[in-house]
């Protein structure tokens, strides 16, 4: 994805709702888009399956996947990468899965659709991928309703859905929030496993500093629809490159640490509508107030796959260093 911009139109504006993003997922690999809520990530995997709701535009930018542009792919040819190269996970997987069919003829229908199979031979596979995301008895859970099965099971339908067609890449999109940690552990096994064995490519939305550490390569952070630091995991955290990122590290409990004293990043993310026309975050940011913090700020490449966009890093002006925790 390269400068993706997607602008607020009609009684609430704003340009730049997401602004200037640009990022990468290559075969295989993990990304993880994270930041706060409100930062602009369901927006921008929205943006990569053209489903943006209405009121939001895009204004520039190119998604490249299998050589198109499918900010430029007629709404045909998007149905087409949509449920058959890029699968799609939601955090709510009842909001996606239609109620009035059993799960199995949703998923065969993904394959219907976009592989040609005939309903039999489609069920088949259904029942197959079933029994791949770990449903007990496939054969009778295939004729089972959404509303039959509980949360967690519902989810592995949606992962089933998502990648019944091979996918190279899956968007999933805070896919664990609404589950319990037990079964949000096993989800993530499941995918981490698609990645192994079919060399699935997952770009996952998430606010969960855990799960991008245990489960992700590299790191997008987000804030106010800006990315504010690309990263590759382990240098993210062992040493993040933006005043938001140190933030959020620094208020996020590590392994074993206690939660009481940690310290909040103070205020919260602009709305919509409301975004400083300088750095985004200087209203919250604790190195603000410089004369380069008034300017829009422009993403600055360090190398070796990082980034940050903050200009008083990016100058050598500014040193990041964790807070003390007591
Ligand atoms: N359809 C919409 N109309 C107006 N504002 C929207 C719409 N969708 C998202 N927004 C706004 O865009 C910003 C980013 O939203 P979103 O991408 O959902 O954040 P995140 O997924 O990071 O929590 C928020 O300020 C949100 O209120
Ligand atoms: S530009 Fe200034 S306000 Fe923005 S993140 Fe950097 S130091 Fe903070
Ligand atoms: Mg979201």
């Amino acid at each position: 994805m390269r400068g993706l911009t997607v602008d607020l139109v009609g009684q609430v504006s704003q340009p730049g709702l997401v602004q200037d993003v640009s990022f990468t997922v290559s075969r295989g690999e993990s990304v993880a888009l994270i930041g706060e809520s409100g930062c602009g990530k369901t927006v921008t995997a929205m943006a990569i399956l053209g489903l943006l709701q209405s009121g939001l535009k895009i204004s520039s930018g190119q998604v490249c996947f299998q050589g198109k542009d499918l900010l430029t792919c007629s709404p045909r040819e998007l149905r087409a990468v949509r449920g058959g190269a890029i699968g799609a996970i939601f955090q709510e997987p009842m909001s996606s899965l239609n109620p009035t069919m059993t799960v199995g003829e949703q998923i065969a229908e993904a394959r219907r659709l976009h592989l040609k199979e005939s309903r039999k031979v489609a069920l088949r596979h259904a029942r197959e991928l079933l029994d791949r995301v770990g449903i007990a008895n496939a054969a009778q859970r295939v004729l089972a309703y959404p509303h039959e099965m509980s949360g967690g099971m519902q989810q592995r339908v949606m992962i089933a859905s998502a990648i019944a067609c091979d996918p190279a890449l899956v968007l999933a999109d805070e896919p664990t929030t609404a589950l319990d940690v037990t079964i949000q552990a096993e989800i993530l096994e499941l995918l981490r496993e698609l990645r192994r064995e079919q060399g699935i490519a997952v770009l996952l939305v998430t606010h969960d500093l855990g799960v991008v550490a245990d489960f992700c390569d590299r790191v997008v952070a987000m804030y106010a629809g800006n990315v504010v630091e690309r990263s590759d995991v382990l240098r993210l955290f062992a040493d993040p490159v933006h005043p938001y990122t140190r933030a959020l590290l620094d208020s996020t409990p590590h392994n074993g640490q206690a939660r009481k004293a940690l310290p909040v990043i103070r205020g919260r993310v602009p709305v919509a509508g409301t975004f400083p026309a300088g750095c985004r975050f200087e209203p919250r940011c604790v190195h603000g107030g410089h004369e380069a913090c008034a300017r829009p700020q422009q993403e600055a490449d360090l190398g070796a796959g990082r980034s940050t966009r903050c200009a008083r890093v990016a100058a050598g002006d500014l040193v990041l260093q964790q807070v003390a925790v007591r």
